[in-house]
């Protein structure tokens, strides 16, 4: 279905849960508090909600958080809705913490790829961003997830002025070795700490001269429209370069997704605070033919465009709450 700038929209990304065993340092504060769970949608109504995006024209579907590992019955639910008919790709953005178990079964289960956090190949510096993390854990899940055929594989990294600026060259090099599309990803800010994110964020033209200086340059590939990431290679490398610069370079026009939260509330656009609640009139009976209209609504209501330029921030919910 075509919302009313003529955009294609049939990408729908769910956060499956606000929680997660991180707590990086771009995406949530240090005591982030969780919703709780009588406000989130039960397996049966997001399945429902799913099924119905199918029937309105939406075929792929990226699970997210918070940390969508971090929810029970993760597998459960990508089986579900592999099966929904229309559907045709389920992907899943996660910080591998918990890929090492879960790769195989989700690939099973009908999950076709995954993207991956990674910000730095440095315990200590990851740590530091992640509040925690344990790079050697998640290094198990990202080759787990590659064993179990989640390819292409995808890395991103938020880039942080004082946190990671100087890894870009390291995780750039990763591309040498390894078939990966290696992401480098402008800070975007939301909600509570969206002045540090102003304040601490790396333009991708720096994020491109830093790494030139140090690799060589770039070879720029074909981009497909719709793809938030420009892509590139360093010369001999396996994998591929992307630098996604919604801050500085916004790519609205090539804009297919929209988004769906925990609490059952229909994201218009990642950066404005435009919301469409489905899960009160879901739980006060509607029928699937009103709920349908009411997604259709949504798409019509699609904003063009990010405000961030006019410094207008969405500020009612931070990033775990949506889901990159
Ligand atoms: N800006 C840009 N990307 C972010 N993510 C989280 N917070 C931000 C932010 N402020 C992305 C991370 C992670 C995904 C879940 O969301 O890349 O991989
Ligand atoms: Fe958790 Fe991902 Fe947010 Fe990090 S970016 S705190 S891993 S949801």
């Amino acid at each position: 279905m075509n919302d009313s700038y003529g955009r294609t929209i049939h990408y729908l990304r769910i956060s499956l849960t606000d929680r997660c065993n991180l707590r990086c340092v771009y995406c949530m504060p240090a005591d982030a508090r969780f919703a709780p769970s009588a406000h989130l949608l039960s397996d049966a109504e997001l399945v429902r909600l799913v099924r119905l995006a199918a029937s309105v024209g939406f075929d792929r579907v990226r699970l997210t958080g918070g940390e969508p590992t971090v929810h029970p019955r993760l597998v459960q639910l990508v089986g579900a809705m592999a099966q929904i008919p229309g559907m045709q790709e389920i992907a899943l953005t996660t910080n591998a913490l918990q890929l090492e178990k879960l790769a195989e079964p989700l690939a099973r289960a009908g999950l076709k790829r995954v993207n991956i956090s990674l910000d730095s190949l440095d315990a200590e510096r990851f740590a530091r961003m992640t509040r925690g993390g344990n790079l050697d854990q998640v290094w198990r899940g990202i080759l787990a997830a590659e064993r179990a055929g989640l390819t292409p594989i995808k890395l991103n990294a938020v880039i942080v002025r004082g946190y990671n600026e100087n890894d870009l060259a390291d995780l750039a090099r990763l591309t040498l070795e390894h078939a990966w599309a290696m992401r480098f990803i402008e800070m975007m800010p939301l909600g509570s700490i969206a002045d540090f994110q102003m304040d601490a964020v790396v333009p991708v033209a720096e994020m491109r001269a830093r790494i030139e200086a140090t690799l060589g340059a770039l070879e720029p590939l074909a981009w497909d429209g719709h793809d938030p990431a420009r892509m590139y290679r360093l010369r001999g490398g396996r994998g591929t370069l992307g630098f996604i610069s919604s801050v500085t370079e916004p790519f609205c026009a090539g804009c297919e997704r929209m988004r769906l939260s925990a609490d059952g509330k229909l994201r218009l656009c990642l950066l404005r605070d435009a919301e469409v609640d489905l899960l009160t009139p879901l739980r006060a009976g509607a029928t699937d033919a009103e709920l349908g209209a009411l997604i259709a609504d949504g798409i019509r209501a699609k904003p063009w465009g990010h405000g961030l330029a006019q410094r207008e921030i969405a500020g009612s919910r931070i990033m775990s709450q949506i889901g990159g």
